[in-house]
């Protein structure tokens, strides 16, 4: 299938874009290198560098590239800055979505993959753990709901055109990097726990804090479920591969594990053989004791489930692109 990848420059977005072209689908990769990286779109996928917003730009390459089906990562993805600043949320990944939206009904395009999250979820209470898709989603900040915008976005075009189809994907904490070294995860800043035990084990930060040791959690931290990014750039694959005409899919995308704060660092230690010094600072506003995905629903529907699942082998992936990329791409 012909794919535009948006933000395909980005850490999720470059490696779908490279597991496309493995699996012999064409790739064109638009960003607007905001925070993404050039050097991580993969050779063998035309670049063009464009924000959402530009819908012209958009409609031009959908159709210069005669597109079938849109993965759509694009987005400012931190929950913290989306409570300073909600309106760059709206503006670039609400309203950057419905201009994608537009220009892809000027030209006809008919499927989207589109990269949701969990935090649409917000903060469910213990008996929708582990959490399946038809948890209420009540989002608990701007980058929530500027995700849940989108998927009531697509919901209603999708009534108004009966040949579009969509699938959302909710996704939990991704980690781990491509397994051939090719491609890594590189924020500035960066705030994610394996990355930033990692710059520990660099030698760039002394030490690392824990985000609260008193969740009622078996030991105190917060449990999370981490997916390995290769794993979910294969979901989407296998989503966009099963997509017809009027589909409405919503997937929760997640191993059903959960591994707490302490239990990653220890992840950590072992696979960098550094003792990662840590200390236990407050929570950190936002974050919920306990999330975790019940993944039944596209192992059921379609036979995806993530094929990784020891956080060990998530941060030895990671590792590996953090040792050779000490600075980043
Ligand atoms: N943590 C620390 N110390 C750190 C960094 C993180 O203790 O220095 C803890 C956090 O408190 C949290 C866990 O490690 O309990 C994971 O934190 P991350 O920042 O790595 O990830 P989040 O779970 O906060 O966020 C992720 C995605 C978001 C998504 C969110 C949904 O990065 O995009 O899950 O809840 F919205």
């Amino acid at each position: 299938m012909r794919v535009l990848v948006t933000g395909g420059a980005g850490y999720i977005g470059s490696h779908a874009a490279k597991r496309l072209l493995d699996s012999g689908h064409q790739v064109v990769v638009v960003d607007n290198l905001f925070r993404g990286h050039r050097q991580a779109v993969p050779p063998g996928a035309p670049f063009v560098q464009a924000d959402l917003r530009d819908t012209s730009a958009i409609e031009k390459t959908l159709r210069q590239h005669d597109i079938e089906c849109v993965m759509h990562f694009a987005a400012l993805a931190y929950v913290g800055e989306s409570v300073l600043q909600p309106l760059d949320y709206f503006e670039n990944n609400a309203g950057g979505s419905a201009s994608l939206l537009r220009a892809m009904d000027h030209v006809g395009v008919r499927k989207l993959v589109f990269s949701s999250t969990c935090a649409t979820y917000g903060e469910p209470p213990p008996p929708e753990i582990p959490i399946a898709e038809t948890c209420p989603q009540s989002p608990i900040n701007p980058y929530g709901w500027s995700k849940l915008f989108v998927e009531r976005m697509m919901r209603d075009y999708a009534r108004s055109n009966d040949k579009f189809c969509f699938a959302a994907l909710r996704y939990f904490n991704v980690a781990g990097c491509a397994v051939d070294g090719s491609l890594g995860e590189d924020h500035h800043p960066e705030t994610h726990l394996i990355p930033v035990l990692l710059n520990v084990a660099l030698g760039k930060l002394p030490g690392a804090v824990i985000f609260g040791d008193d969740y009622p959690t078996p030991d105190g931290t917060c449990i999370r479920d981490y997916l390995h990014v290769e794993d979910l750039a294969d979901a989407h694959i296998t989503v966009m591969e099963s997509l017809n005409k009027g589909d409405q899919r919503f997937y929760n995308l997640g191993t059903g594990n959960g591994a707490s704060v302490h239990q990653v660092v220890e992840a950590v230690r072992a696979v960098t053989g550094h003792p990662i010094p840590v200390e236990i600072g407050p929570r950190r506003e936002g974050d919920p004791p306990m999330l975790y995905a019940n993944p039944r629903k596209i192992k059921d529907e379609l036979g995806w489930e993530a094929q990784r699942k020891d956080i060990k082998q998530m941060v030895a992936d990671a590792w590996r692109w953090f040792e050779k990329h000490p600075n980043g791409y």
